[in-house]
């Protein structure tokens, strides 16, 4: 079982597959990369998309049909990648869907330009709501790449990070390339997602970006993410392993 927790597979609802042949194209991708789940999560109140969960359980209910007829040998669940609010605690739980639907973990992305402070406060919340945050693609935020330290924070804090498989593999550029594998080495890294938009132009590259964190780590690392994966499809606990600070 190899589970993929961040991606936008699902045809029509944001800047995913515009079509559900290119969505097709990007399930068999997925199965090319050895994946067998996907975790959906479309865009959620990033200021262009609004993704409801009954919206999102639509589209995976359709798409996974299409799958089975087609025999894609591919298991769609649902999601969302929510963008951080500071009213986000309001209605959440008819606004937000967790991940594969089951109560725990929750996809976050946070705004690009500038950190929220308030989100110290929301993620003890979240965390007393029973709910375990997921920041995604922490590697592409500058404010934490000039203030290493926050993401430590953040961590420390009950957050947990997810590197993109394309940054791994220094398809965004090689700083981002380097702070990923940095914050790899203090242990801030507990998921590698593909974040997929497009078989061509964004697809899942995750089967070579693990191959990579084995050759330039160990093989110990990959099994965590993987685990870590399948702890959220499952909505189970997953213990991180401890965080090490920048200071030290
Ligand atoms: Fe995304």
């Amino acid at each position: 079982m190899l589970v993929d927790i961040h991606n936008h597979i699902l045809p029509g609802l944001d800047d995913g597959p515009k079509s559900l042949e290119e969505a097709l194209l990007l399930a068999e991708n997925a199965v090319a990369n050895g994946v067998s789940h996907v975790i959906a999560t479309p865009h959620h109140k990033n200021r262009r998309y609004v993704n409801s969960p009954l919206t999102v359980k639509q589209a995976a209910k359709w798409l996974n049909d299409e799958l089975l007829e087609r025999s894609i040998p591919l298991h769609i669940l649902c999601g969302q990648e929510i963008y951080f609010h500071n009213d986000m605690l309001q209605n959440i739980e008819r606004d937000i869907l967790c991940l594969g639907d089951n109560g725990k973990y929750l996809l976050l992305e946070l705004p690009t330009y500038y950190f929220p402070t308030f989100i110290f406060d929301i993620l003890l919340e979240l965390q007393f709501l029973g709910y375990t945050p997921i920041i995604v693609h922490p590697e592409r935020y500058d404010f934490l790449k000039k203030d290493k330290q926050l993401g430590y924070e953040l961590v420390r804090r009950g957050a947990l990070f997810q590197v993109n498989a394309s940054t791994i593999l220094g398809m965004n550029g090689l700083s981002l390339q380097r702070f990923a594998k940095d914050l790899i080495k203090h242990n801030l890294v507990h998921f590698i997602a593909s974040d997929a938009h497009h078989y061509k132009e964004r697809p899942f590259l995750i089967k070579e970006a693990y191959k990579y964190i084995q050759k330039k780590f160990t093989s110990q690392y990959v099994t965590y993410f993987m685990d870590n994966a399948k702890h959220v499809l499952e909505g189970s606990f997953l213990q991180p392993i401890p965080p090490i600070s920048f200071k030290n």
